[in-house]
């Protein structure tokens, strides 16, 4: 099989198998209701051509016409098609980026509400094509909402802020690229799921966006994503006009900084016409904003809207992410989760109407679960969109599989009880709830240069997910994924089923072995929010706050004791969520401050639902190499093999997870694990407790990263060091794991032998194979495990381990674990 790279992600139109292929009838001609190569028409009609050819091999003309001529397939606009002379009157009014498909007749008729909506109908029957479907269809498609956008957070020099699919496609050394080859090829994967605009750089903005030259630039990127209907916008500093424009102040009512956002828009407006907008970050995470001149956040945001309104329909994306990351946590009525409403529900009437709110979906910082955002249901004149992330950020960073759509539908479809009244999430951003017109969606995404685009195959559902639920939230996350995996992998039945099925499986499997009952990603908040550090999320002021001490655990958001964080939410809601009884369980701990003995509606406690719950998706994530492994001959070895990677990492790191959590919370309440697994590990050999030579102990930081709390290093940076043991297991057949910590700053070599005879080798390498935020140090990052399978050992062996280390990585190991067959630990 042909290796494959990614790079056309879903869009690579594998040739259907010729017994299927053969069935479609012969295309003859396309015709093209525009000539304009900037079209998206223009687009759509070359795509459809190129795509009929790779997928049915039907080699296809394309006329460009204003008229009616004899043809297999139209694209165009209902306007340019009535005008043809076509007859539009089956035609349903479509909303703006709406489009009529029709496969019946002898036409195919592809009819956009505008241009880019011309071509979003072009990729629905590419994609029905690809997919081997063929039948006759006549309807008409319309999105949720008019804003459906991405936002990156690539940085001028190149880098990517949380990002993990290697470096930025727009820019390099604090210019805009001089090849934008890959924005194009981005742009074509945006409007393939119908997103219709893209924020180019970090929401943490440079002022250096703004140069003349960074200018030429920006056109330059506007040009490449047109032709797809993608039209740009940009993310600005704050204080800008002190830095830049060498004013004292910044202060949005000043008149001089009002004149200098406004000469600044003019010029941005010259070089892209279409300009979407701004994005604002400000006061938020060391930000200035309006608050550091003592105005309002309002007057932030309008000062923008003003520069923008002369220029067009350009919208002012005003992040509600504005919080104090000093907060005080001896004193338990201050809550993270209560900034958003607490900034922005008395300022519902004050802004401009080219304002529109961007609200992370929960109150906190897209969590592996959290509730929707309060501020969903505070603000009612003022038009806000729904962020999510496609970047894995607190979510396994593109190393773990974790497929988002259930997450993110827990949102959509979550009721607020806005009045009383049935407020579904999804009503409120699409705008029907509350009549709002400048609505939608926003996600963060983290492609890259990678040519797998977000560094990891899997990872793509989540964008290509992300489209499909901003053009519809009520599809459905395991339609979306069939479709997507077939697309990217193949129409065989093995291949659908096995990706769907770890998809899946995937997000709850997280959620297990992370973060339980709502207590949030347990991830090391203080340093790249990857690996197992849960004491990190207290004792400090970023407000991610457990509150987990030796008898209790979890956020008291009530009204009576607490924050009060419920009583943001409308009465109904309120009432549900402030009363323990009526929480559900997978928020207990964001609402609730219980004893770890605390019942849960499932019978269990608290603890021990933590305890179960780790193993449990521990457990899951290792069947996923297995399930991943019956894909072997049916997909090109270059994705089987990257994917099988992956999931093996993600399968041993899971581990770390759980042992680390359960760890951290055995400790601090002492509650034995019903089942005795917690801190039991009859298996394992600690490297600490084995012969050592030139190797050293020492202790991890934090101690639950490491079991027993210590691991080894070298004692030397140059000279190898070598751990034995003699091992006292009945003779059989074994896997082998080994758990250790590949961290950045060097590549240590290993080496594994029984009675000398070499059984395996391997290197400290995962910085070059994975691509998330690695750390420098032995933690829950960077401790990592290696299987090898099927040994025989005999009872009284000597196992041996050579670390070579390199650099500052001095082939640090943890734990051997010598597993009869069937059992993981
Ligand atoms: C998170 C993330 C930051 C980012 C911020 C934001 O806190 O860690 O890197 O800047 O969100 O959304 O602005």
């Amino acid at each position: 099989m042909t290796p494959e790279n990614g790079i056309d992600a879903w869009l690579r139109y594998a040739a259907l198998p010729s017994d299927i292929r053969i069935k479609h009838k012969q295309l003859s001609r396309i015709v093209a209701l525009s000539s304009s190569e900037t079209s998206p028409v223009y687009t759509a009609a070359k795509e459809l051509q190129d795509g009929i050819n790779r997928i049915l091999n039907q080699q296809i003309d394309i006329l460009f016409a204003t008229t009616i001529v004899t043809s297999t397939i139209i694209i165009g606009t209902v306007a340019s098609f009535s005008s043809a002379g076509g007859n539009a009157q089956e035609i349903p009014k479509l909303k703006e980026d709406g489009f009529w498909l029709s496969t019946k007749g002898e036409t195919v008729q592809i009819l956009g509400q505008n241009e880019r909506a011309a071509l979003y109908g072009a990729f629905e029957y590419l994609s029905m094509l690809a997919q081997g479907n063929f039948s006759q269809v006549a309807y008409a498609s319309n999105p949720n909402a008019p804003i459906r956008w991405a936002n990156q957070w690539d940085n001028l020099d190149g880098s990517i802020e949380r990002g993990y699919g290697g470096k930025s496609i727009f820019f390099k050394n604090g210019v805009v690229l001089d090849d934008l080859t890959r924005v194009a090829q981005y742009a074509r994967l945006l409007a393939s799921i119908r997103l219709n605009g893209a924020i180019v750089n970090n929401v943490n903005a440079g002022y250096n966006l703004l140069n003349p030259l960074n200018l030429k630039g920006l056109a330059r990127i506007a040009n490449a994503m047109r032709p797809y209907g993608i039209r740009i916008g940009i993310s600005l500093y704050f204080d800008s006009p002190r830095e830049l424009g060498g004013l004292s102040t910044s202060d949005p009512l000043d008149p001089q900084v009002i004149k200098w956002w406004s000469n600044i828009t003019t010029l941005v407006y010259q070089v892209v016409p279409d300009l979407l907008g701004y994005l604002i970050k400000a006061n938020s995470e060391g930000q200035p904003g309006p608050l550091t001149y003592n105005r309002t956040l309002a007057d932030g945001a309008n000062m923008f809207a003003r520069a923008l309104k002369p220029h067009g329909d350009g919208v002012v994306m005003y992040r509600a992410f504005v919080y104090n990351h000093h907060l005080d946590e001896s004193d338990w009525k201050n809550d993270r989760a209560n900034a958003a409403v607490d900034y922005f529900k008395d300022l519902d009437t004050q802004f401009d109407d080219n304002v529109v709110i961007q609200i992370k979906f929960g109150p906190i910082d897209f969590q592996v679960r959290e509730p929707p955002s309060p501020l969903f249901a505070n603000l009612r004149q003022t038009n806000a969109v729904i962020e999510f992330m496609v970047a894995q950020e607190y979510l396994g960073q593109q190393s773990h599989v974790v497929y988002q759509p259930p997450l993110w539908k827990t949102i959509l479809d979550f009721d607020m009880r806005i009045d009383g009244k049935s407020s579904i999430v999804s009503d409120i951003v699409s705008g029907q709830r509350l009549n709002w017109g400048r609505c939608g969606y926003a996600a963060v995404v983290n492609v890259g240069n990678d040519t797998t685009w977000l560094g990891s195959h899997m990872a793509m559902a989540n964008l290509y997910g992300y489209g499909r639920l901003a053009w519809n939230s009520s599809d459905n996350a395991v339609d979306i994924v069939q479709d997507w995996a077939r697309l990217t992998f193949g129409i065989d039945k093995t291949i659908v089923d096995t990706v769907t099925k770890i998809s899946m499986e995937s997000w709850p499997a997280y959620e297990n072995y992370t973060g339980n009952l709502g207590i949030q990603t347990l991830c090391d908040i203080l340093y790249t929010h990857f690996g197992p550090s849960p004491g990190s999320q207290d004792g400090n002021g970023w407000g991610q706050w457990t509150r987990a001490n030796a008898h209790s655990i979890g956020m008291d958001r009530t009204l009576s004791t607490g924050t009060k964080n419920s009583g943001q939410y409308p009465l109904e809601v309120a009432e549900i969520f402030d009363n323990i009884e009526t929480t559900p369980d997978e928020l207990l701990l964001w609402f609730h401050h219980v004893p770890y003995t605390q019942k849960l509606k499932s019978g269990k406690t608290v603890i021990q639902h933590f305890y179960d719950a780790h193993y449990t998706g521990a457990e899951t994530a290792q069947t996923f190499p297995a399930q991943w492994a019956a894909l072997k001959g049916l997909i090109d070895d270059e994705r089987f093999e990257h994917v099988a990677l992956r999931l093996a990492y993600q399968a041993g790191h899971s581990i770390v997870w759980r042992d680390a959590v359960n760890g951290f919370y055995i400790a601090k309440c002492g509650i034995p694990d019903d089942a005795n697994r917690v801190g039991n590990h009859p298996w394992r050999i600690e490297a600490e407790d084995m012969e050592l030579d030139g190797y050293k102990i020492v202790s991890v930081s934090p101690a639950e990263a490491a079991s027993g709390g210590k691991a080894i290093i070298t004692i030397s940076k140059d000279a190898p060091g070598v751990a034995k043991s003699a091992l006292n297991f009945l003779s059989g057949t074994y896997d082998i794991a080994v758990n250790y910590y590949d961290h950045l700053g060097g590549k240590s070599e290993y080496e594994i032998f029984l009675n000398e005879k070499s059984v395996g080798k391997w290197s400290g390498d995962l910085e070059d194979k994975l691509g998330h935020d690695f750390s420098e140090y032995l933690d829950g990052h960077s401790a990592t495990r290696v299987t090898f399978r099927g040994l025989n050992i005999e009872q009284g062996n000597i196992l041996k381990i050579v670390g070579q280390p390199d650099g500052s990585e001095f082939a640090p190991l943890d734990y051997i674990s010598i597993l009869p067959q069937g059992i993981v630990d």
